[in-house]
C-alpha cells in the first residue's frame, strides 16, 4: 500500500461522500444479516488493494449505513461531524497518543485541559470548574455517580421518568438503586414529588432526549444542599445551547451542581466526546485519590 496515495484516495472518498450524502437514502436499505452475508466468513489470507477496499465500502457497506451525516436526518438528535473535526480525527489517529497521565503525552493533557477551559467559557459556566473528555455522556455519568456514591455514602439515584437510560444503567453498574420521579405536564421532573431518603445523587436533565424538557434545577439544588445529596446535571443534549446567551435561561441553578455533562458530539459538530464539568466538591474528592493524572511531576 502507499500511505500517501491511498490516503489521498480516502480523503477524496470522504470529500465526495460529504458532497453527496444529502442525495443518499437516509435510512439503510438492507434486511437484517444482508451485509454480513456479503462478507467473507473467515479473515482474508491475502491483502487487498486499497481501491478494492473502497469499492467494497461503496458497494457492500454504504447501503447498510444509516446516514447520520445527512442534512435530511431528523431522528433522535442532530449529531453531524464537521470537516475540521474529521481532519482532526485523522491527525490524532496519526499521533496515536495514549494520554492517561501527563508524561505519556504532555501536549494532549494540556490541550485537553485548555480546550475544556475554553468550552467552559463558551458555555458561561462558573470559573474554577475543571472538565475532561470522556468517550460518551454515559461514561461521564458513571464517573459522576461513582463520585457521588463515595462522597455521600447514599445508595439511591433519583431522576425523572424522562431521564436518559444511561442514568439507570450507571446506577446499576455502581450497585445503586434508581428512584424515578414523576414528571409534570411539560415532562419536567416534579420537585414536589422527590424523596431523598438514602439518596447519593439527584440527576437533573437539561434537555431530555424525548422532548428537551428542562428539569427545575434551582429547586433540586436547594433540596440537595439541604439533604447533603450530590447534584449531577445531565445536559448531554441541550447544554451546547448555552453558547447562545439567549438560551442560557436553561442554565439556571447549574452553577450549584456537583457535576455536569455536556455532549460535544450533538450540537457542537464534533466527534464522540462528553464533558463532565465538576464543581470544587468533585475536585476535592478526586485529588487525593489520583493526584498524578494531570501532574507533570509524575
Ligand atoms: C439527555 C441525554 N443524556 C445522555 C445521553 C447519552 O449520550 P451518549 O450517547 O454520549 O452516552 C443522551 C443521548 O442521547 C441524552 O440525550
Amino acid at each position: 500500500m502507499s500511505f500517501r496515495e491511498d490516503g489521498a484516495a480516502a480523503l477524496e472518498w470522504a470529500a465526495r461522500y460529504l458532497e453527496r450524502v444529502g442525495e443518499l437514502p437516509v435510512l439503510a436499505q438492507v434486511e437484517p444479516g444482508e451485509i454480513r452475508s456479503r462478507l467473507p466468513v473467515s479473515p482474508p489470507e491475502q491483502p487487498e488493494a486499497f481501491a478494492d477496499v473502497l469499492r467494497d465500502l461503496d458497494e457492500i457497506l454504504l447501503p447498510g449505513i444509516t446516514h447520520w451525516q445527512s442534512p435530511r436526518f431528523f431522528a433522535y438528535f442532530a449529531v453531524s461531524a464537521a470537516e475540521p473535526g474529521i481532519l482532526a480525527e485523522l491527525l490524532s489517529a496519526t499521533l496515536n497518543s495514549v494520554a492517561f497521565i501527563w508524561r505519556t503525552s504532555p501536549a494532549s493533557t494540556e490541550l485537553e485541559a485548555l480546550t475544556l477551559d475554553w468550552v467552559s467559557q463558551l458555555l458561561a459556566l462558573p470559573a474554577g470548574w475543571h472538565g475532561h473528555i470522556e468517550d460518551t455522556a454515559s461514561v461521564s455519568t458513571i464517573a459522576a455517580l461513582a463520585a457521588a456514591r463515595e462522597a455521600t455514602g447514599g445508595r439511591v439515584v433519583v431522576c425523572s421518568e424522562e431521564a436518559h437510560s444511561s442514568v439507570e444503567r450507571a446506577a446499576r453498574l455502581l450497585g445503586l438503586e434508581t428512584r424515578k420521579v414523576p414528571v409534570d405536564e411539560e415532562f419536567r421532573l416534579r420537585a414536589d414529588a422527590v424523596d431523598l431518603t438514602d439518596a447519593a445523587a439527584v440527576v437533573a436533565t437539561v434537555g431530555t432526549t424525548s422532548t428537551t424538557s428542562v428539569d427545575p434545577v434551582p429547586e433540586l439544588a436547594d433540596a440537595c444542599a439541604h439533604a447533603g445529596v450530590w447534584l449531577h446535571v445531565d445536559a448531554a443534549y441541550a447544554g451546547s445551547a448555552w453558547v447562545c446567551p439567549e438560551l442560557r435561561w436553561s442554565q439556571a441553578g447549574v452553577d450549584r451542581a456537583d457535576s455536569l455533562v455536556v455532549n460535544a458530539h450533538k450540537w457542537q459538530l464534533r466527534f464522540c466526546e462528553a464533558w463532565p464539568g465538576s464543581s470544587s466538591r468533585m475536585k476535592l474528592r478526586r485529588r487525593p485519590r489520583n493526584p498524578a493524572r494531570l501532574q507533570p511531576s509524575d
